[in-house]
């Protein structure tokens, strides 16, 4: 089977992170955001991932060889001159994802995390005679998403809607779409919209099928849904996987730290934290729902909650940082500076506090 990944846009309410990757290889729970799904689509019998790009392809490709050895995955480009939204990539890769066969093929938001139940979309998929499946999932906030109104027995789509002013429903597109070919001829080689122009045709034909997705789901394209989402991941790993998270009594709650990282004595580490790989916390520290990426040092007694430390970042003795600080990659902080909800572009040093929400360019 074949995946596209929709990996175009800017990530820029991401920034700073993605100002120096491009939104899917951002790290979440110590792996690259798009490694995640990769992995996931190989498990179910994927054996080639297209990556439809508008954005700086040559730094994906390079940086995805190395898996396409180590996950023997074909890992493959189809990168557009203007963007195209979320269905004239799939026009455009058309002589990728069909061979002449009539096997469907998975397509894919790049910024959403699940348990990815792939296998129980095929399942389902080949159960309803439909075009297309999609999976929904229950949010309290739908106007952010696709909200889609199903027939409950069937699972059967009767109405989708892009992002409503008006309660529609509460399940909502979780961006993880398995199609068959056909669905390509509905689709002009031209910018154009999934959400607002292929699913309701496909609907109002009958045609389109959702099913509810089973487990946790998260779209973490924004810092807060971001720190959300790697609580909703670790409680996950907690009950399918417990033996990955961190042990011990400097841990609290759901943890994960890479193996390669240090962790001083008298730490308190949790819940809800991942450290990455080479990370150096010196004793003392405090660490709370927040994600620490490849390379930070946090130095003593430093306190960190809510937040966002970007790569090869360091965080001075006594310091605090919290409320949605955003750390971009290579930032050093003082010593007992004092971050309320930072947000601060790479390569920069900070020496006085952030008292208040702001971009510190
Ligand atoms: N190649 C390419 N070209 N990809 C694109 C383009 C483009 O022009 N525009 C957006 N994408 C990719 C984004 O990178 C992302 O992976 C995906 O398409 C969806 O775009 P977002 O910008 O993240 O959309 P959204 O989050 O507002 O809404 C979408 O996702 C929701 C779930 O998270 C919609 O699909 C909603 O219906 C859905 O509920
Ligand atoms: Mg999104």
């Amino acid at each position: 089977m074949k995946a596209l990944i929709l990996v175009g846009g800017f990530g820029t309410r991401l920034r700073p992170l993605t100002l120096s990757v491009p939104k899917p290889l951002v790290d979440f729970a110590n792996k690259p955001m798009i490694l995640h799904q990769i992995e996931a689509l190989k498990n179910v019998g994927v054996t080639e991932v297209i990556l439809a790009i508008n954005y700086r392809p040559e730094v994906m490709l390079n940086f995805l060889k190395e898996f396409e050895d180590k996950l023997s995955v074909k890992i493959t480009c189809s990168q557009e001159t203007e963007p195209m939204g979320t269905a004239g990539p799939l026009a455009l890769a058309r002589d990728k994802l069909v061979d002449g066969s009539d096997e469907p093929f998975f397509v894919l938001n790049s910024d959403v995390v699940s348990e990815y139940p792939f296998s129980e979309l095929i399942t389902f998929h080949k159960s309803h005679g439909g075009e297309a499946t999609i999976m929904v999932t229950k949010v309290d906030e739908p106007s952010k998403y696709g909200v889609v109104v199903l027939e409950e027995e069937t699972g059967r789509v009767e109405r989708f809607v892009e992002k409503p002013k008006i309660f529609v429903g509460n399940k909502i597109n979780a961006g993880i779409y398995l199609l068959n070919p056909s669905v390509l001829d509905r689709i002009e080689l031209k910018p154009t919209s999934i959400e607002k122009e292929i699913f309701p045709k496909i609907a109002s034909d009958q045609k389109l099928y959702a099913m509810v997705l089973p487990g946790f789901w998260m779209d973490i394209g924004q810092p807060r849904d971001y720190i959300t989402g790697l609580r909703l991941y670790l409680d996950s790993l907690r009950k399918n996987s417990p033996s990955k998270l961190s042990q011990g009594v400097h841990v609290l709650g759901n943890v994960l730290v890479h193996e390669s990282a240090i962790i001083g004595d008298g730490c308190l580490i949790g819940p809800d934290v991942a450290v990455g790989p080479s990370c150096v916390i010196e004793p003392g520290v405090r660490l709370s729902r927040c994600s620490i990426m490849k390379g930070v040092k946090i130095k003593k007694h430093a306190c960190i909650s809510n937040s966002i430390i970007g790569w090869h970042s360091t965080v001075g003795q006594w310091a605090r940082i919290e409320n949605m600080t955003i750390l971009g990659e290579d930032v050093h902080v003082g010593d007992e500076v004092y971050s309320n909800g930072g947000v601060v572009l790479p390569h920069k040093d900070i020496k006085s506090n952030i008292l208040k929400p702001e971009i510190v360019m």
